[in-house]
């Protein structure tokens, strides 16, 4: 597919294949929807989220007929998770019609290869070491051991604190990093289109529950100096010109204790900390990316009012059919914009929906974020 030539006319005639079909699948595909653009999507669990707003084929994301099957009934390609095996995508995918591109999803895949790049790049990551055998960590107490590759929502992360956590290395493939003194976590997204045009939305910062270290909510804009916020924003964008990306990425930063602002990590895709796009911006996340894909213009990221957005996550002791606890009094709050994904079973800490915050006052909005949290609950049918 000539994107970079290619003007859309005919909505209706043009596909988008989403390799995926879970809550990101079915968030992009609702914004083709509303460009009356088609959708399918290649999921490996029936009646996947993203089914309720578009056309599923069932099969695993590494079965070669069923992403040739998919292939056949689409104009271009994109994925809502990073865990795809690559070498089949090159087989049997034509190389220009997957964005990102294959080659990104690869260096992105392994946590060391996209750290490495990074680096060569002169982006600022935190430093770290290639580990040759796990004796070797004790070199580098305090740090933090990842996994090359697979690794997501934490897993294939630990941190080596000191040696009593030594016990709890991974055997893995995997390498260390140094423990970063963290200030804040931040994160935001970045849109490129294929003409190189660039765009990139106000700050993210992460609120972390005290205990247990758990997200407890996003927070836009960051509460962080105007300097920082936009040196946040530049790293970012070198990151994805770096990758030569055309897209949509999601980038976590960290802001060091000595004000430094370092790349984490880049997800070549849509991204949870930019949910709030939806309701809060001028144009949405997911409405990026269906214009990357058509080659329309990229719309304006501009944010219109404060926002807090909270998962929904699986209550611990459940699970079986969810049901959603205090949706109605939830929605007696105004500003208050609740996403279910329709995922028909619940298990601990799966992300099951999430619920967007706005308030001009950022005090309200912090208020009004606690109150919802504390009532909602997705609890299941089963106790366990
Ligand atoms: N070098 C580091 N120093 C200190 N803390 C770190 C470091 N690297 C990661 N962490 C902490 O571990 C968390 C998870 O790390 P990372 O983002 O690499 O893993 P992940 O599995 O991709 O997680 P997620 O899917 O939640 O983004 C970070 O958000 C941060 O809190
Ligand atoms: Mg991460």
């Amino acid at each position: 597919m000539d994107l970079k030539n290619f003007k859309l006319t005919s909505p209706s005639d043009f596909t988008i294949g989403i390799l995926g079909g879970g809550q990101l699948g079915k968030m992009i595909a609702m914004e083709c929807r509303k460009l009356g653009i088609n959708v399918v999507c290649l999921d490996p669990k029936e009646n996947a989220p993203a089914s309720l707003v578009c056309k599923q084929i069932t099969g695993k994301l590494n079965d070669k007929e069923k992403i040739i099957e998919l292939n056949n009934q689409v104009d271009i390609i994109t994925y809502e998770i990073e865990h795809i095996d690559t070498e089949i995508l090159k087989e049997v995918l034509p190389e220009d019609k997957v964005y990102p591109s294959i080659q990104i999803l690869e260096i992105i895949q392994d946590k060391y290869q996209q750290r490495c790049f990074f680096k060569k790049n002169n982006i600022p990551v935190p430093e770290f070491f290639e580990l040759n055998s796990p004796d070797d960590i004790k070199k580098y107490i305090p740090c933090v051991q990842k996994t090359k590759k697979g690794g997501y929502d934490g897993r294939g992360v630990i941190v080596v604190k000191s040696e009593k956590d030594l016990d709890k290395v991974l055997t893995e493939d995997s390498y260390i990093e140094s423990f970063v003194d963290i200030e804040k976590e931040l994160a935001t997204i970045v849109v490129r289109n294929i003409k190189g045009n660039i765009k990139v939305y106000p700050i993210v910062e992460m609120i972390f529950n005290p205990e247990g270290n758990l997200l407890d909510y996003l927070l836009v804009p960051a509460d962080i100096d105007e300097k920082l916020h936009k040196l946040a924003q530049e790293i970012s964008i070198s990151a994805v010109e770096s990758l030569d990306g055309v897209g949509v990425f999601g980038v976590e930063l960290f802001l060091t204790k000595k004000g430094e602002i370092l790349l984490n990590e880049v997800a070549p895709r849509v991204h949870n900390s930019g949910h709030h796009t939806i309701e809060a911006c001028e144009t949405s996340q997911f409405e990026q990316l269906v214009r990357v894909l058509t080659n329309l213009p990229l719309g304006s990221t501009y944010q219109y009012i404060p926002a807090a957005l909270i998962n929904l996550l699986g209550e611990k002791g459940y699970k079986g059919k969810p049901f959603y606890e205090n949706l109605d009094k939830v929605l007696t709050i105004d500003g208050v914009y609740v996403h279910i994904y329709g995922k028909k079973e619940t298990f601990p800490f799966r992300k099951m929906g999430h619920i967007t915050i706005l308030d001009r006052d950022r005090n309200l909005l912090v208020e009004k974020t606690k109150v919802i949290k504390s009532l909602i609950k997705v609890k299941g049918e089963v106790k366990i």
